[in-house]
């Protein structure tokens, strides 16, 4: 039975296939339109996931869509009734999902009649759950997802045991833990849709001095729920509807004018930053960490398990995710890599296949990232000759020497290996690799690669292994998603990838879960001792690339020194 899931007309539009509850294939939109968090619907992400799946559209039984127009219905209403403008925004939307079907046709190049497939709708939250849940080694766990705002809701939570996912509560719109983490980042200059990882990294520059105006924007009494006060916020009469423009999505502003008044004059995009605006970041984590800290002691006081499965876009604030294992009782703890909106793909296809129609649990564990497109080495060396670089092809065992060496003498080295990451992190197969000893790097790679604001840190790819002698945590954390004290005693070993408060938001690798990536930083250990490498996003601004035309054309493009492109080795001269 295969089941296709489409997070379709939101912004991280991505499609997921699963045949009889195990994953296939899953890729963001963005890979493709090369549009970052592109929205609308994502046609090529479709066909990809047919084609890794040898299948045409006919082939698949049912077609899982993340959004669900009867959730919530009677709050819809009353916002609707309450607030001009509403109702109609709501029936744009639904305008847009009542022709799926005949997208999904175009998509595949057939007509409506020749898809056999039952379309089903998943609640937006139930979606994000299940794509924890159900890609988890765990067959009872709580639940908690926190986000923006979907289906009316921002947070629901409950357990999961073994096929079905039980919702106990949740939080309803306006209320919402993302939309507060979204205005303030707006309020601090950052208006792109997606830029709260920025932010997050802003908070270690500051002092939390702002921390009773924070409170008062966002209440929280320790139960399963929290209240913003919407003085400080015009969502709830405008609306916080994403809209896009070319695929790109926008954000409607989000705050209000008592935010001057409390915090002074918002931060234009280009200003510059000052110690106000790094009091105001600092504040801003520190109030969203005592709230989710809160909640997630209470889940386990409510639920008793050990387990939390987590998901949503604030399940990408690092720095939190790692104070829950740290400071609430649960023992384990599973994010999938793309925790965010397009994690519904594969959310609404597992809630589908398990919960309703009632599937005994299947034994798919996502224990790696590895679920786009790979491209073939004979495409990669056509893609090298038409580019006229000089290439030496290796196997797998040199081409780690040869590249751990170059790292090792300060090389920045592209790392293009296999099936692309699903989720926004590079985890070792779309990376930029350099040597964390050398303070420097974090200026180099940023002046000659990445061109991105030197406020933000690069991420440390460790050796599984060596994570507790490293770390003061050591629980696993292969997407990247845990950020943890580096031990005092070697942070001078490895200063690039080390954050400003001494943390790091560490990727942990074992040679199961990505093979050639881990023999690449054993030999780099070998030849310097040092079990770490830094690991940032192979790309320029723009989506992690794609294709071997695209990794080659960053690599002439940038100032990268070597390409290990498949089982390729390019050293520019
Ligand atoms: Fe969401």
């Amino acid at each position: 039975m295969y089941i296709l899931g489409i997070n379709a007309y939101h912004a991280d539009a991505s499609a997921a296939i699963i045949f009889n509850g195990k994953l296939i294939a899953a890729v963001e939109e963005e890979r493709f339109t090369r549009i970052k968090h592109t929205a609308g619907f994502p046609s090529n992400a479709v066909r990809y996931c047919l084609q890794q799946a040898g299948i045409k559209i006919q082939d698949v039984s049912y077609v899982a869509i993340p959004r669900k127009r009867s959730a919530q219905l009677l709050r819809k209403l009353f916002w609707a009734v309450r607030t001009p403008g509403f109702a109609m925004r709501r029936v744009n939307v639904w305008q847009k999902f009542s022709s799926v079907d005949e997208e999904l046709a175009i998509a595949c190049g057939v007509t409506k009649a020749d898809i056999k497939a039952e379309f089903h709708f998943v609640e937006h939250h139930v979606a994000h759950a299940a794509s924890a849940f159900y890609c988890s080694p765990y067959l009872d766990s709580a639940i908690l997802t926190l986000d923006g705002l979907g289906d009316f809701s921002s947070m629901i939570w409950g357990n999961g045991l073994g096929n079905k996912l039980n919702v106990a509560g949740r939080t309803l719109f306006p209320h919402s833990l993302g939309l507060y983490y979204s205005a303030i980042c707006q309020y601090l200059g950052f208006n792109n849709y997606g830029d709260e990882y920025k932010v997050m990294g802003l908070a270690p520059y500051g002092k939390p001095k702002y921390i009773d105006t924070f409170r008062n924007i966002v209440h929280h009494n320790k139960e399963l729920n929290y209240n913003l006060d919407l003085e400080y916020f015009t969502h709830h009469k405008s609306g916080a509807d994403i809209s896009w423009r070319a695929g790109k999505p926008l954000m409607p502003k989000l705050f209000s004018t008592a935010l001057e008044r409390d915090l002074g004059p918002p931060r234009l995009p280009n200003e510059p930053l000052k110690a106000h605006h790094y009091d105001i970041a600092s504040s801003l984590q520190f109030r969203l960490e005592e709230i989710i800290i809160g909640i997630a002691n209470e889940l386990y006081e409510r639920t008793g398990s050990n387990s939390l499965c987590y998901a949503g876009g604030v399940a990408f604030n690092c720095v939190v995710n790692g104070k829950i294992l740290s400071q609430t009782p649960f023992e384990n703890i599973y994010i999938q890599p793309a925790a965010g909106d397009a994690g519904l793909a594969i959310g609404g296809a597992a809630y589908l296949y398990h919960h309703s129609l009632g599937n005994k649990r299947s034994s798919f564990v996502m224990d790696h990232a590895y679920w786009g497109p790979e491209y073939s080495e004979d495409l990669i060396r056509e893609s090298l000759v038409s580019s006229g670089l000089d290439y030496v092809e290796m196997n797998d065992d040199v081409l780690a020497r040869s590249v751990a060496e170059r790292i090792s003498e300060g090389d920045i080295v592209g790392w293009y290996q296999g099936r692309s990451e699903w989720g926004p992190r590079a985890l070792g197969n779309r990376s930029i690799v350099a040597d964390p000893r050398r303070a420097e790097m974090k200026d180099i790679l940023n002046s000659r690669i990445k061109h991105r604001e030197d406020f933000r840190p690069f991420a440390p790819s460790i050796l599984e292994e060596f994570t507790a002698e490293w770390f003061e945590q050591e629980y696993h954390s292969p997407f990247m998603q845990m950020t943890y004290q580096v031990k005092q005693n070697r942070v001078s070993d490895i200063p690039a990838p080390t954050h400003v408060d001494g943390s790091g938001r560490l990727q942990t690798v074992n040679a199961s879960n990505n093979q050639k990536y881990y023999k690449l930083i054993k030999e780099f250990h070998e030849i310097t001792g040092i079990p770490v490498v830094v690991n940032t996003s192979f790309n320029d601004n723009e989506p992690i690339v794609n294709t071997p035309d695209e990794a080659i054309a960053s690599f002439m493009r940038t100032k990268m020194d070597t390409l290990a492109i498949g089982p390729y080795f390019v050293r520019r001269k």
